[in-house]
Formats: structure tokens, C-alpha cells, sequence
């Protein structure tokens, strides 16, 4: 594994009130890696950049990355850094019958999920390619390695990061710019409260972290935990009416009674 500070100075994490982005932002300040950390509740931000005061820099910025435009916001706010290192983190999910869905909340779904993270990368990879170093990882999640019913917009979301990610680790071989998808199975963060799922056990965000570190620069994707591994491969070999039945049944077990009618 390269040294998260030769890929450049400063890291910009998204999402980084809460969760996984959390456990990244320490992780790269306790490499000594300057942080940009952005999120919507500025409190938290404060907090967490006053933790890491005394290690690095750090700069704040609350912005709804839900609202069209926020993207460049970001990237105008962030021009006078050298950002080596872009962790494409901020995201939520939804669980429940689709048609019975907010309209308005599966469309900043679909926005933060899909479009921010295209125009972060867009926006922050050129500098990286000219500079011949840099990283993206971009949370995917073992939700988009198959249809999920009753999360079908969720998980198309990641399905759709993850083919990015993975899109843009081949062509930037060779660039000194490593693409990473990285793919976690349930974690234990607000994830859980947020998508209106049933609680259930999952992993500790550091964990997610360690394995993202561990296989940036090696591969284009990483799944997170070796019974999710399994899960994700096996799903290639099953015909999709199975594999979608199969993920349906195990939905409906996270998932309130009340949303599934
Ligand atoms: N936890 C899991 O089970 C799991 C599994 C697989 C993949 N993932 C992925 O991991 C990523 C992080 O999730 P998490 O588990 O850490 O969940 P989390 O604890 O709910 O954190 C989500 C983060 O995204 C930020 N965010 C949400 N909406 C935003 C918006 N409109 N603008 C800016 N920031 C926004 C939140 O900050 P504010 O609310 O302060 O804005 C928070 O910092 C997501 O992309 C998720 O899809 C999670």
C-alpha cells in the first residue's frame, strides 16, 4: 500500500458527520493527511476538524450536496488545495415499496448517490492527472452487486457507483491516480435510521476504512467482509429471476412490516 500522504497533501471526504466518513476522516488525518471536511450539519463538522486540530489542517464546509450546483460550490471552495485524495462518501438510502417512496427524497437519492459523486470526480480528477498522483474511492456498497427489492432504487444507485469506480480504475491505470469502489455490507452507522431499515448488526466504520486503505491501488473494487464477498460472487452465477427473488426475501427481513405494504 502507497503512503496516503505521497498521493498529495490534502483529502476532501464527503459525508464526513457521521459514520464512514468519520472513521476516513480520522484515518486520514492520523496519517497526516490535511482534511476538507464536508457534510450538511456544521456542528459535527466542527467538532471532528477540533479533534483533529492538533495533528493537521482541516477546512470545513457545510453544503447540502443534495442541491444542484453544490458539486461546483465544493470544487470552487477546495481550488486553492492540492486535493490528492477524494473519498466520494456522502449517500443514503430508502427501504420500502418504491412507488410508496417520497418522490422528492428518491430524486436527491438519485442526486447525491449518483450525480454529486460524477461531478466530484469530474471536477477534482483533472488536477490529480496533471499532477500524475492522486485517489478516488467512492462508497458503492454490496446493495449494488444485485437487484434489491425493496431498496430498488438504492441499490441501483450503487450498482451505478460501483461500475464508475471500477470504469474509472482502468482508465487511469498507469495515470498514478488510483480508482478504488469500495463495498461494505451493513455498517454500523445512522445508515440504518436514515434508509427506514429494521435495526440490524453490522460492521464498525474503521473496518471499512482498513480494508479500503488495504486495497487502494491494488484492485478497482473491494467488497468488505468475506460472507458479503461470497454473497457478491455467487449472485454472478444464479440466473437473475433467483438472485432477485433470493435478495427480496432477505429485504423484507430489514425492512418495517408497515413498509413493505
Ligand atoms: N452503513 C451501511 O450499512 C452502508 C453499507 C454500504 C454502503 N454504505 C454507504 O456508505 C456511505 C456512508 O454511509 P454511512 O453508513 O456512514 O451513513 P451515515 O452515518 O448516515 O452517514 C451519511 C453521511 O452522508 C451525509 N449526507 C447525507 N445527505 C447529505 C447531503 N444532502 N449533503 C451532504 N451530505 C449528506 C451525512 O451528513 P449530514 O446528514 O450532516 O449532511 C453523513 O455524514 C453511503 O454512501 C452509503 O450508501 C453504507
Amino acid at each position: 500500500m502507497r503512503s496516503l500522504p505521497s498521493y498529495g497533501s490534502w483529502a476532501l471526504v464527503t459525508g464526513a458527520s457521521s459514520g464512514i466518513g468519520t472513521a476516513f476522516t480520522r484515518a486520514l488525518a492520523a496519517s497526516g493527511v490535511n482534511v476538507v471536511l464536508t457534510a450538511r450539519r456544521e456542528d459535527r463538522l466542527r467538532a471532528l476538524a477540533s479533534e483533529l486540530a492538533p495533528r493537521v489542517e482541516t477546512r470545513v464546509i457545510a453544503l447540502d450536496l443534495g442541491l444542484e450546483g453544490a458539486p461546483l460550490r465544493l470544487a470552487d471552495a477546495v481550488a486553492d488545495l492540492e486535493v490528492g485524495i477524494l473519498v466520494n462518501n456522502a449517500g443514503f438510502g430508502m427501504a420500502g415499496r418504491f412507488e410508496q417512496a417520497s418522490y422528492e427524497r428518491l430524486l436527491e437519492m438519485v442526486r447525491l448517490n449518483c450525480t454529486t459523486v460524477t461531478a466530484l470526480s469530474r471536477l477534482l480528477l483533472p488536477a490529480m492527472r496533471a499532477r500524475g498522483r492522486g485517489a478516488m474511492i467512492v462508497l458503492a456498497s454490496a446493495a449494488g452487486y444485485q437487484p434489491i427489492a425493496y431498496g430498488a432504487a438504492y441499490g441501483a444507485t450503487k450498482a451505478f457507483d460501483l461500475m464508475l469506480a471500477e470504469a474509472l480504475w482502468a482508465e487511469n491505470r498507469g495515470s498514478g491516480v488510483d480508482v478504488l469502489a469500495v463495498s461494505p455490507g451493513p455498517v454500523d452507522t445512522e445508515f440504518q435510521a436514515v434508509a427506514g431499515e429494521s435495526p440490524h448488526a453490522g460492521a464498525k466504520p474503521e473496518e471499512v476504512v482498513r480494508v479500503a486503505f488495504a486495497a487502494l491501488g491494488r484492485k478497482p473494487s473491494v467488497v468488505v467482509g468475506s460472507a458479503n464477498k461470497l454473497r457478491a460472487w455467487s449472485v454472478r452465477l444464479g440466473p437473475r429471476a433467483l438472485v432477485a427473488r433470493i435478495a427480496a426475501t432477505v429485504m423484507r427481513a430489514n425492512v418495517p412490516a408497515e413498509a413493505l405494504r
